[in-house]
């Protein structure tokens, strides 16, 4: 397939290139940065601003991409602009051109405003809001066929390619095992229309994602 992953640069969007490759995929990262991320023929990059206007991001999008990535974010610095409108935008650019599936990196807790006030995230609160209403655009008034990815805490430790899904804790979660689950759920199909949190865990990913 071909696949574009929107921030192709981050701990988690460089995993998900290598693991799409490694599975034969087609990649257009996106990056601001000049370099070029990966050496591979299968991959190619574009420079996209999620700042920029959704027509110049939607004229950006090749016609024959066939799924979209969602795995940038602001880091905090730009919660509105980027990890809400700036998704939203790419949400709205993929289903005007005709992309059915779509996949969202979010967060445990984009959706249950309930946990919010707990004092260990009130500093999150910001960034879950952003999170909330972006997971929920594309729940609620897009087309798209999406999946919503919600790990905790992302840790740069080697993946053990298993996971724990909908506990209902935050949990940490290897940065290999995300990226792992990112892909895994491309052409699940009980993974379409689908919400889960994940955490490190017991379940091989594929089994994980087969009991959702
Ligand atoms: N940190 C955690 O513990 C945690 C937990 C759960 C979920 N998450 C989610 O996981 C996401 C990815 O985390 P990460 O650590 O992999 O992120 P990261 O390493 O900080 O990477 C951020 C990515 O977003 C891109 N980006 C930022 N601003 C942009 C803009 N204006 N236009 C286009 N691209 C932009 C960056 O691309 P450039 O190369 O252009 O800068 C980069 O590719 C987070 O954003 C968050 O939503 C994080």
């Amino acid at each position: 397939m071909k696949i574009l992953v929107i921030g192709a640069s981050g701990r988690v969007g460089g995993k998900l290139v290598e693991q799409l490759l490694d599975d034969n995929h087609q990649v257009i990262g996106t990056t601001r940065q000049d370099k070029q991320l990966f050496d591979n023929s299968n991959y190619s990059q574009l420079d996209l601003d999620l700042t920029a206007n959704k027509d110049e991001i939607q004229k950006q999008m090749d016609d024959d991409i066939e799924a979209v990535y969602f795995v940038a974010g602001s880091g905090g610095k730009d919660i509105l602009e980027v990890d809400l409108h700036g998704a939203v935008k790419t949400m709205q650019a993929a289903q005007d051109k005709g992309i059915q599936r779509y996949i969202m990196l979010s967060s445990v807790y984009s959706m249950d405003t309930s946990k919010w006030d707990n004092p260990a995230i009130a500093e999150l609160k910001e960034y879950y809001i952003g999170k909330h209403y972006a997971d929920n655009w594309l729940v609620n008034d897009s087309t798209l066929d999406y999946t919503i990815v919600q790990p905790g805490a992302l840790k740069e430790r080697a993946g053990t390619g298993k996971i724990a899904i909908n506990t209902n804790e935050a949990g940490e979660n290897s940065i290999e095992d995300v990226a792992a689950t990112l892909a895994a759920v491309l052409n699940a199909d009980n993974a379409s229309k689908k919400v889960f949190h994940m955490q490190n865990g017991d379940t091989e990913i594929k089994q994980a994602i087969a009991n959702l």
